[in-house]
């Protein structure tokens, strides 16, 4: 998704706008831009392409000079990824450069208005309105020319904001999308996420919809919709400028895949004392857990499949109905929802817009929210009634892996704590599951380590056009995740099935081409399996088991076999993951593919 980088203060502004867009490439992107105000006017650079392309049209940023501005990476909504198109947009006279995330969803009205008053547009962007609008609106009052433009405007965005005529001011604004504000000393900044901003200061403030910013070097003002001025926490970063950095791993995916074990161990640790869950944090009392008689559990992409696990584990072990839903099918779902229904909605990013709109419709209809967050801060954070943080630390490539077994470990950290405050658990079980929590990074590990041959196995399987991922109820729920990592990074096209489902027809795709990934992780499940994997065998298939380590049965059945460690069947989707992330990774290494940042896709999906 666009990112968005501000900076005023006494150095030259360009080079630090540039390592703030290069800080933000992760989010996905496909062109950039950079303006900056110097002696009364604008000066701005933009390039199709890579940062590094902005970069090299600026001798990093050397070749502008002035000390306030800001900076953009676009991921095209309206119009193609050509330079013209890329922000900043200047207005008519270059009085304003502006620089948006988000979608302005009346910038047709807009545009033709400004047409019809004689103002040639240049691109085909929604954002160029926002341009005009500054202008047409500047009587000499900055400030006042921002608030007239954003109540002219529909739809979500985050705004910068240059002006020629304001040396060393900016402004920005937030109406759905994410924008911190960043503190220094004698400088200050605004961005889409902290990771822009972390290498220069750890104090941030998270602004809110309806709100915009005033920055100076010296000060930094927060206003309401109605321009009153409103105080704001100052919130301190705890992760630093390495944990976004790569460490010497060949990609961020890699090194994200390996810090698995410490980032469970970060989210489960802290919260068990004395052999005791303390989820206290959620807000969640024992008798508002009595009351609830349904849970929906949303998100897109991996973290519905997290809600997918999250619905077998906690239906098992408080045995309250749980749906999983995906977050852009809920928010249009008439739902049955009601102060009995507690939403859980799962995001790494925080700001996903389908995963807020599905909050706000089932928290409009009285559900309550728990949400479960990695980006502390983020909307969805604190859209929530309560929130369980997952402690996975900055995650930069696109595709999730600790992100998404962070978020497995709060679903079952949730299941357990949940369970035992309703009474469902006698305390020989409730201390296994304990126990159960407690070995999970041990067994992370122990998953990373059992399966460093699949780098070869990934080497006789990269050249597959499509495969299928087959599984039973958790590890169905896994087949999911499996495949679409391996489809989202390597673009190999690939499905994942409920293993009983294939003979209801998909089997006919089945042949000796195809490979299939049979996931085999629950034992009262494996004969039924075994079936499905000789139904495909059959029909010629290869076959790639994922099976508990030491189990030997496996090897009867399976061309090639990843392993997953031993543990408490009900956790077992964690462990067993990690083998495929990993798959994914080494196949898409073999065929020479972008991992960090695939293709069309973004790390955080702010627009509808
Ligand atoms: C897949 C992936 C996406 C995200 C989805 C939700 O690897 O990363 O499917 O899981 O876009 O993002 P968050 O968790 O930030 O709401």
């Amino acid at each position: 998704m666009c990112g968005i980088v501000g900076f005023t203060g006494t150095a030259q502004a360009a080079p630090i706008l540039l390592d703030g867009l290069r800080r933000l490439e992760y989010r996905g992107y496909d062109s950039a831009g950079v303006a900056v105000a110097d002696a009364g006017r604008i000066e701005m650079v933009k390039a199709s392409g890579s940062v590094a392309n902005l970069a090299g049209k600026t001798s990093d940023g050397a070749a502008l000079s002035g000390t306030c501005g800001i900076a953009h990476t676009r991921w095209a909504t309206h119009g193609a990824p050509t330079d013209t198109n890329a922000h900043p947009h200047l207005s008519e006279h270059g009085l304003f450069a502006v620089v948006h995330n988000g979608i302005i969803e009346n910038f047709a009205a807009l545009r033709a208005e400004l047409e019809a008053g004689g103002i040639a547009f240049r691109s085909e962007t929604d954002t160029e309105v926002v341009a005009h609008l500054l202008e047409k609106y500047y009587d000499g009052d900055f400030k006042r020319a921002v608030m007239r433009t954003a109540a002219r405007l529909e739809g979500s965005y985050v705004l910068g904001v240059l002006c020629a005529r304001e040396p060393g001011r900016l402004f920005c604004v937030k109406e759905a999308g994410p924008l911190i504000l960043g503190l220094g000393v004698g400088e200050n900044y605004f961005a889409s996420d902290v990771t822009a901003l972390v290498a220069r200061t750890k104090n941030v403030v998270y602004m809110d919809d309806g709100e915009l910013a005033e920055l100076t070097p010296e000060r930094v003002t927060v206003y309401d919709r109605t321009g009153r001025e409103i105080a704001k926490d100052v919130s301190h970063v705890v992760w630093n400028v390495e944990a976004a950095e790569k460490g010497g791993y060949e990609h961020f995916m890699l090194k994200e895949i390996m810090e698995q074990p410490r980032a469970v161990k970060s989210t489960i640790e802290p919260r068990i004392r004395g052999g005791e869950i303390d989820l206290g944090e959620t807000g969640l009392t024992a008798g508002e857990l009595g009351d609830i008689d349904k849970i929906i559990i949303t998100g897109c992409g991996s973290a519905y499949h997290a809600a997918v696990v999250g619905k077998y584990v906690i239906e098992s072990l408080c045995r309250i109905p749980v749906e999983a839903e995906l977050a852009s099918e809920l928010r249009y779902r008439d739902a049955i929802i009601d102060g009995r229904t507690l939403l859980i909605a799962v995001s790494q990013s925080g700001e996903t817009a389908d995963t807020i709109a599905a909050m706000r419709e089932c928290m409009a209809r009285g559900a309550k929210c728990l949400a479960i967050v990695n980006v502390v801060g983020s909307t969805i954070a604190r859209l929530a009634g309560g929130v369980l943080y997952t402690r996975a630390g900055p995650e930069i490539a696109v595709a999730t892996t600790k992100g998404y077994t962070t978020q497995l470990a709060a679903l079952y950290l949730f299941a357990v704590w949940c369970a035992e405050k309703l009474g469902r658990l006698d305390e020989a079980r409730y201390s296994e599951l304990v126990s159960g929590l407690r070995a999970l990074p041990s067994l992370a590990q122990r998953a990373i380590d059992l399966n460093l041959h699949v780098r070869y196995l990934a080497e006789r399987w990269h050249g597959q056009e499509n495969l299928f991922f087959i599984g039973r109820n958790m590890d169905y729920a896994a087949a999911m995740e499996g495949s679409l990592k391996l489809k989202e990074i390597s673009y190999i096209h690939s499905e994942a099935y409920a293993a009983g489902e294939l003979k209801h027809g998909t089997i006919a795709l089945i042949d000796e081409k195809r490979l299939v990934v049979a996931l085999c992780c629950q034992e009262r499940l494996f004969d039924k399996m075994v079936s499905n994997i000789q139904e495909v065998k059959a029909r010629g298939a290869k076959v790639l088991g994922l099976a508990i380590e030491g189990d030997r049965r496996i090897f009867a059945e399976a061309d090639d076999v990843l392993y997953s460690p031993g543990c408490e069947q009900l956790f077992a989707a964690l462990p067993e993951i990690i083998p495929l992330q990993l798959f994914a990774y080494y196949v898409a290494r073999e065929n020479g593919c972008a991992i960090d940042k695939p293709r069309n896709l973004a790390k955080s999906v702010t627009v509808e």
